[in-house]
């Protein structure tokens, strides 16, 4: 299948991308790393550090209208003990992004000080951004550039094939140099970007990775899960096996086939659609680590 094919080219690949991130590191000041705030830990590239060490960072906590919002706010006080600058924003409607040129400029402050100094007054703030796929990059750049994408060919220093995009208070977007893998082989990374959708299901048959979430939200959201599917009327439905909760949403939804049985994989195709769809509500899956 495809998804199992990517995983195979995956490190050649990521080697293109390293070094192409490298080259590009040369023609920006900062990196704006764009994760989604319901799975901040495993919706990044672990070797983004790495790569991108030396460059200030500013962390976009994307989709954080489907992230539970305490725990996108213990995100944000964690980075900033971190010395990093986190926003959680709505890159669908836009919430949140008024602040970001601001924040850019307040993650380069030293560095805008000294270019002042030297008399480089209104040099444009150079920024690339960074993501493994849909955690919405691309919404990012077309919220903020809508029309104004700057040509490769007129900006000196700048290879061609860059993609750079021009916002009206003087700052400029390098569109992600590469495709930058999540790390897939990690069982519960794999899991999480599964149950938001960041990766194609064919990873995990439907059933299965719905089995799957339904062990999470029977242990961590337990309410929602009873609301969304009117659960409190079936007695004992929290000690229900995984798979047979999916029989009894199934049920609840009236998704019978003949004779009785449950289409369980409609069922299954239910949850994660409502899931990933927030109408189980805003759910965070990854917490920061507790610290001493
Ligand atoms: P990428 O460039 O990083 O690969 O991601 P992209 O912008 O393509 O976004 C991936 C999916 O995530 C898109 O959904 C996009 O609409 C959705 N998305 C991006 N930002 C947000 C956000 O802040 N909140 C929510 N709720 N969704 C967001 P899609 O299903 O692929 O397309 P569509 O829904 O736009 O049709």
């Amino acid at each position: 299948m495809e998804q199992s094919s990517q995983i195979q080219w995956f490190p050649g690949h990521m080697a293109r991308t390293r070094r192409k991130i490298t080259e590009s590191l040369k023609l920006i000041d900062m990196v704006v790393e764009v994760v989604d705030a319901r799975i901040p830990l495993s919706s990044r590239n672990p070797e983004m550090d790495t790569l991108t060490a030396g460059k200030p960072r500013l962390i976009l906590l994307n989709k954080a209208d489907l992230a539970d919002e305490n725990a996108t706010a213990r995100w944000v006080s964690y980075y900033e003990k971190h010395g990093v600058k986190a926003l959680p924003v709505d890159c669908k409607s836009g919430r949140g992004l008024s602040k970001i040129t601001g924040l850019m400029r307040e993650t380069l402050k030293d560095e805008i000080a000294v270019w002042q100094q030297k008399g480089m007054v209104g040099r444009s703030v150079r920024a690339m951004v960074a993501g493994i796929p849909n955690v919405g990059k691309s919404s990012f750049i077309n919220r903020l550039a809508k029309g104004t994408k700057a040509k490769a060919e007129d900006r000196p220093g700048v290879t061609r094939g860059n993609q750079w995009f021009g916002l009206p208070d003087g700052v400029l977007l390098l569109d992600t140099p590469g495709v930058l893998w999540p790390k897939f082989e990690d069982h519960t990374v794999g899991l999480h970007l599964a149950f938001t959708g960041a990766i194609r299901d064919q990873i995990l048959d439907c059933e299965e990775l719905a089995c799957e979430l339904l062990g999470v939200l029977k242990t961590e959201y337990a309410d929602r899960l009873a609301e969304r599917f009117k659960l409190d009327s079936v007695e004992g439905w929290q000690e229900q096996e995984n798979y047979e909760l999916l029989e009894t949403i199934g049920r609840k939804r009236g998704m019978l086939v003949s004779g009785g049985e449950v289409n369980t994989e409609r069922a299954a195709n239910t949850l994660l659609d409502e899931y990933r769809g927030g109408k189980l509500g805003r759910i965070t899956l990854e917490f920061p680590p507790k610290e001493v």
